[in-house]
């Protein structure tokens, strides 16, 4: 990883892994992904009542799906390994005069927490933590030991696109659905995978996207 790599908006074009701190200095900046609202997918999903139970955010970021889900009375928790970010949430969490809770915590060890779930939301963590099949493999692991029987995982993700060399707007992590399909194959049951769009700052909207849901069994 080079050492300006945190400085160019690391989920795009990262390789490898990124350490909390190279997360951190991403959200110094102003991230691109970092929109300061729900993501429109995941809104449509909330106001559909699709989200019960109790909520956990993965890779929360600056809580803005964590909020979203408080502010409809929903029990929402948020991890992340971003102490800038988390910090920036509970920020927002307390001018919003919103209750929620932020943990500092690598998703790959969810199962610490000891606590279960009965709805994941993911905009943007399966992307990283998916670069490689060992760290795909823990933390599915780790989701899996704190989901009830039942619950469900909506991942919102790049979209590879048919005949494009850079799939996805350039970005690495983009996924088709046979690529979902494959890496949820076990223990889970794909419920839909629905074609939509991401949301970036500026005039990054409507990124091909896949708004995927999944049970888990
Ligand atoms: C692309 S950002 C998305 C943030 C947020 N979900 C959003 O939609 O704005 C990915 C987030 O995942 C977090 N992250 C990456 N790897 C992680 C890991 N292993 N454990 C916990 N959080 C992680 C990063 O710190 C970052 O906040």
């Amino acid at each position: 990883m080079q050492a300006s790599r945190h400085d160019a908006h690391p989920p795009d074009d990262a390789e490898t892994e990124l350490t909390p701190a190279q997360w951190d200095a991403a959200y110094r900046g102003a991230p691109r992904w970092d929109i300061g609202r729900p993501q429109p997918a995941f809104q449509r999903l909330a106001d559909s009542g699709a989200l019960t139970g109790r909520v956990l955010d993965v890779g929360c970021g600056t809580g803005e799906h964590v909020l979203m889900c408080t502010a409809l009375g929903l029990d929402a928790t948020g991890v992340d390994l971003s102490a800038a970010a988390l910090a920036a949430a509970v920020d927002k969490a307390r001018d919003r005069g919103l209750t929620a809770r932020f943990l500092q915590l690598d998703v790959r060890r969810l199962a610490e927490l000891d606590e279960r779930f009965d709805t994941v939301l993911d905009s943007g963590l399966f992307m990283p933590v998916s670069n490689d099949e060992t760290n795909h493999a823990t933390y599915l692991n780790a989701l899996h030991a704190v989901l009830n029987p039942g619950g469900r995982y909506f991942i919102l993700c790049f979209r590879s696109q048919p005949n494009n060399d850079r799939p996805g707007h350039g970005h690495h992590h983009a996924f088709s659905v046979e690529d979902i399909a494959a890496a949820f194959s076990e223990r889970w049951r794909l419920n839909s995978s629905e074609a939509t769009t991401l949301d970036g700052v500026g005039d990054r909207e409507n990124i091909p996207a896949w708004l995927i849901a999944l049970t888990r069994s």
